[in-house]
């Protein structure tokens, strides 16, 4: 339109995708750098039948949001700390990944092409989802010969329908997400479908989202699917330790850091469901999930009757705006008491 938007209802937009006009399109072969990256029109693209990241999940993921301030200007959320987590994670899974400037150009180059699909201030932002794929064909298990680092671009708003309302969130004790020399402290794609199965089996019975516990023994909070996790007791702040299994969030870094600049005491460290359940407030920070309070947790399939168990508590309505405020169905659960040692 003559202000320089799409014609797009912005008040309806969630976290579904919108195709944009541009993508952002790089290549490189094993053992070289890239170099000459370009924009090309949004659109499929091919690979071969025996590209690795399709038969053996050599890819990673980032998400970063560019959003347009009241004064116009559009900017872009610590996309050094997205470039720099990119880079970690290219290492564990044996990929060339971009140096931060490049990464950091070609992202500034993805929003500013799609502008137009940037919403206006105060209705959302453009999710940006760099990708580092290993694009090159091979047979045995082995680093493709080929990588593609390729930047797409999404307008979004709300994570969770439950949109400003408290999270549901339902404790997972028969999957893991992650284990002690895994891939689960680095933003690799083979981290999420996993998740997938015990996610709708929690949305089935009217949780919003899952909470995951160490592999290891089953007794200590890691993260959310898309999340990260705190807890606040007598005014301190917690969330567990990133140690290579949780997710190293930049909202999650950023929240400690704005926490502990305005005088709370933050404390990363290992943290009992027990002790989740006696917190004072909870709440998960996400890039794309932002900041949500969490009204409530299921353990054991039983909702307990601890400080948390209901939102009203921490001063919101778990029904407010949603439709979370159901009670779940207990027979499709399948959970029991973990025996841990
Ligand atoms: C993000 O917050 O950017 C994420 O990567 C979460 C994603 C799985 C939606």
């Amino acid at each position: 339109d003559e202000n320089g938007y799409v014609d797009i209802d912005w008040d309806t937009l969630g976290f579904g995708l919108t195709s944009t006009d541009y993508m952002y399109k790089m290549k490189c072969f094993k053992d070289e750098e890239f170099t000459e990256g370009k924009l090309i029109p949004y659109g499929n693209i091919e690979l071969s039948p025996a590209a690795c990241v399709l038969n053996y999940g050599q890819g990673l993921f980032e998400g970063m949001k560019a959003i347009r301030r009241e004064d116009g200007k559009v900017v872009l959320f610590r996309p050094d700390e997205n470039a720099l987590r990119m880079r970690i994670g290219a290492e564990r899974m044996c990929m060339p990944s971009p140096s931060v400037d490049p990464f950091i150009d070609a992202v500034k180059q993805t929003a500013l092409a799609n502008k137009r699909w940037i919403p206006p201030p105060g209705k959302g932002s453009l999710y940006i989802r760099p990708l580092l794929l290993g694009t090159g064909a091979i047979l045995g298990v082995a680093p493709a010969p080929e990588y593609t680092f390729l930047i797409y671009a999404s307008p979004v708003r709300n994570y969770f329908k439950e949109e400003s309302a408290a999270l549901n969130l339902y404790v997972e004790d028969q999957f893991d997400r992650a284990s002690r020399g895994g891939a689960g402290g680095v933003k690799s794609i083979t981290n999420y479908a996993p998740a997938m199965k015990p996610l709708a089996k929690a949305k089935n019975n009217g949780y919003s989202d899952v909470l995951y516990l160490d592999s290891a023994t089953g007794k200590y909070i890691e993260e959310v699917s898309a999340c990260n996790i705190f807890m606040v007791k007598d005014k301190i702040i917690s969330t567990p330790p990133t140690k290579g299994t949780i997710l190293p969030g930049v909202t999650r870094k950023s929240m400690i850091e704005i926490a502990r600049e305005q005088g709370f005491k933050v404390e990363e460290r290992q943290i009992a469901v027990e002790e989740l359940l006696e917190a004072d407030e909870a709440f998960c920070t996400g890039t794309a999930v932002v900041v949500v309070p969490v009204g409530s947790i299921t353990y054991q399939a039983k909702r307990p009757e601890s400080p948390l168990g209901y939102a009203e508590l921490i001063g919101y309505s778990s029904s407010e705006g949603s439709d979370t405020n159901y009670e779940p169905d207990l027979e499709e659960n399948e959970g029991g008491t973990r025996e841990v040692n």
